[in-house]
């Protein structure tokens, strides 16, 4: 994800100085059975331990997790000291000493800078509007602030369950899958499936719910979690190889911290480092496209994908934009500032570095076509 940040950056300052929007990045939704280790997914993806997780019914209300890049401390600092009172309210986050911190809807100005502190705020938000193991439809929201991230969504979602415990409906299973449903037929939801290796791929509710809403498998990717947790002499291969059920996106193996990992306060760095080491030595031959590190990377590529599609939509915006203050300085009579040249430049260095080498090719991205645009305003 590091690599897409500034480009993303760049993007979003350029079109900040125009008034308008950035490209929206499709959301990330985690759907499987309960325990498969959504949470655990979605923790290694922003790289900080702040979910709750664990065995049983974990996770009870959609967690909508709102990730949003902002400067280093020390450049924000420099906003702050230097530029004067006035300046400051353009700096958006005035007098936040610290790197990375959280915020949540429910609490709005209180600011979280410790990260088992977020932990335990899901905790207490989910029990006060839940009781005994019931689910609630209702979001917690929470929103992270780092340097370190990507603006995008993630949402966190309770798994799928067939039998109710505790104070949970009859209706449990049906109940669950209509709050996934709902999140993953937006189709601006990258649907990311995490089903565990030591359970049976055929029968996995996760693909079969997404199928549902994303027959062509366009915005499905397939997580086969628990590598490390199958029966001494079977392996996932088959599976990894799509050989079981194939998903168009990719398949992707990875090993999360174990219970007991948790329970010994294992870190995502270590955890990381033995993830690599345990690919190498039973998956040899995937271990280059397997791990947590690897799924970052694909879903980095997704998001790219995602913004080499949005560029033509971009290019109209441009014009658009262009054409209106074209006509409104003219109106004034003042002489006429070409600022979409800059514009255009831009995105069509972008569309040219960028995807290119990420692609290898760019042939869906016009890029004379995209300097064409400019000319039409002139
Ligand atoms: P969720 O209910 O789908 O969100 O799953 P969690 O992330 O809460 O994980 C459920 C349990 O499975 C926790 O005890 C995790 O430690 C454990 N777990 C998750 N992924 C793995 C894995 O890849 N290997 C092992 N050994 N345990 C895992
Ligand atoms: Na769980
Ligand atoms: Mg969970």
């Amino acid at each position: 994800m590091e690599t897409l940040i500034p480009i993303i950056n760049r993007l979003q300052e350029v079109f900040l100085t125009l008034g308008a929007e950035i490209i929206q990045l499709p959301q990330i939704v985690v759907v499987g059975s309960q325990s498969s280790g959504k949470s655990s997914v979605l923790e290694s993806l922003v790289g900080r331990d702040f979910l709750p997780r664990g065995s049983g019914i974990v996770t009870r209300r959609p967690l909508v997790l709102q990730l949003v890049n902002v400067p280093p401390l020390g450049e924000r600092r420099k906003q702050d000291n230097g530029n004067g009172a006035k300046q400051n309210a353009q700096n958006n986050y005035p007098g936040i000493k610290a790197e990375e911190w959280g915020t949540f809807l429910h609490c709005k100005n209180q600011i979280f800078t410790d990260f088992s502190e977020i932990r335990k705020e899901i905790e207490e938000e989910t029990a006060r509007s839940t009781n005994n193991k019931g689910i609630s439809p209702e979001p917690i929201y929470l929103k992270i602030y780092s340097p370190n991230v990507l603006s995008l969504t993630l949402v966190d979602l309770p798994g799928i369950t067939k039998v109710p415990v505790g104070d949970q409906p009859e209706d449990i299973e049906a109940q669950v899958q209509k709050m996934i449903l709902s999140y993953i037929s937006n189709p601006n939801s990258l649907i990311l499936c995490v089903s565990p290796a030591n359970s049976d791929l055929a029968t996995s509710d996760a693909l079969k719910l997404a199928r549902e809403v994303d027959p062509d498998g366009r915005r499905t990717l397939l997580v086969v979690s628990k590598l490390d947790l199958m029966d001494a002499g079977t392996d996932a291969l088959e599976v990894l190889l799509g050989r079981v059920i194939p998903v168009r996106l990719g398949i992707i193996g990875v090993v999360n911290r174990s219970q007991h990992d948790l329970n010994t306060q294992k870190s995502l760095a270590d955890s990381c480092k033995d993830e690599q080491a345990f690919l190498q030595r039973y998956y040899p031959s995937l271990a280059s496209r397997c791990g947590s590190r690897y799924l970052a990377r694909t879903l980095s590529r997704l998001l790219m994908h995602h913004i080499r599609d949005c560029l033509p939509e971009l290019k109209t915006r441009v014009t658009v934009l262009t054409a209106q203050y074209q006509s409104r300085l003219n109106s004034y009579g003042q002489p006429v500032e070409d600022h979409s040249a800059t514009l255009l430049q831009i995105v069509t260095k972008f569309a040219s570095d960028y995807c290119n080498t990420i692609e290898g090719t760019a042939r869906h991205i016009q890029t004379s076509e995209l300097c064409g645009g400019a000319r039409i305003c002139y």
